[in-house]
């Protein structure tokens, strides 16, 4: 085995062995698993999120936010799962955990509120790409380009010092951290991530598009997604909207468009509606 094998095999171990990982709350890990089973009901659900108070009152902030932009008042959380179906009400219940699971500073190399702008640039930009696509999955793919990059947070925050050489590899060179990372350390954040989002129990959709994008077309069951993210990673940086680290090489792969019903020429007519759904979604930032 090559000793650049070795190290993907340590690192990936090391990550595996790490003692005290960021959990979701158990509420969040309840409707999972619960949604997993089809005799879960709305009342089930709603005993389990009502057991948590501050996460309650987080659900109905954002429900009831310009960002959800639901017609009607929604008073309660039974309320939210007969009007707005289990589905949604799970998405909303991870992003509302998501923030306070990870509400660390960051380092001084990689700041943690323009990598959450970041986050939520690219659930905005996939999920307005896949509301003018017209596809099933506008709420997943929200979801998905909010988690995208969740392996850079377990890099920076348990092995800063090898995240720190990616960054600097990325820089220095002008390659994408991606491929930073490859060439240090043999594996990648959307490795790290993929296996965080699966033992969180997340929607397989979402695990996938966390995977795969960077190379949405090797997704096997949910490419769509993929490309969503894909895209609207790319777009977010290409519109310098938060950062990620590791700015270079952040070119739309060419497989987008034949997973995707869009062309790269229709792309100037999504431009303009991000910024007032970025507006809208920073409520994000002050859960
Ligand atoms: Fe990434
Ligand atoms: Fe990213």
């Amino acid at each position: 085995m090559s000793e650049e094998k070795t190290n993907k095999v340590a690192l990936m171990k090391q990550v595996k062995e790490i003692e005290n990982l960021p959990t979701l709350p158990t509420v969040v890990s309840e409707i999972l698993t619960a949604l997993e089973n089809p005799k879960t009901s709305a009342e089930d659900v709603n005993n389990i999120i009502s057991s948590d108070p501050a996460l309650t009152a987080k659900i109905l902030k954002l429900v009831n936010s310009a960002f959800f932009g639901f017609p009607r008042e929604i008073s309660s959380v039974t309320h939210a799962v007969v009007v707005l179906g289990f589905a949604t009400v799970r998405n909303v219940a991870i992003t509302a955990s998501v923030f306070s699971s990870f509400s660390g500073k960051g380092s001084d190399v990689f700041n943690r509120e323009a990598f959450w702008l970041h986050s939520i640039g690219t659930g905005v930009i996939s999920q307005l790409v896949a509301r003018h696509c017209r596809l099933s999955i506008v709420e997943d793919s929200f979801v998905a380009g909010l988690l995208h990059d969740l392996g850079k947070i377990i890099l920076d925050e348990y092995f800063h010092d090898i995240f720190v050489e990616c960054l600097n590899e990325s820089c220095e060179n002008k390659i994408s951290f991606v491929e930073a990372e490859e060439r240090l350390m043999d594996t990648g954040h959307h490795r790290i991530g993929y296996w965080l989002a699966s033992k969180w129990n997340m929607p397989k959709p979402i695990i996938e598009a966390i995977a795969y994008h960077h190379h949405p077309s090797s997704a096997p069951d949910h490419p769509q997604i993929a490309a969503l993210v894909h895209l609207g990673d790319a777009i977010c940086r290409l519109q310098k909207i938060g950062s990620c680290g590791g700015e270079f090489a952040s070119t739309i792969k060419k497989e987008t468009f034949d997973i995707l019903p869009i062309k790269h020429a229709q792309l100037p007519e999504i431009l303009p509606m991000i910024e007032p759904e970025m507006k809208k979604a920073k409520i994000l930032l002050e859960l």
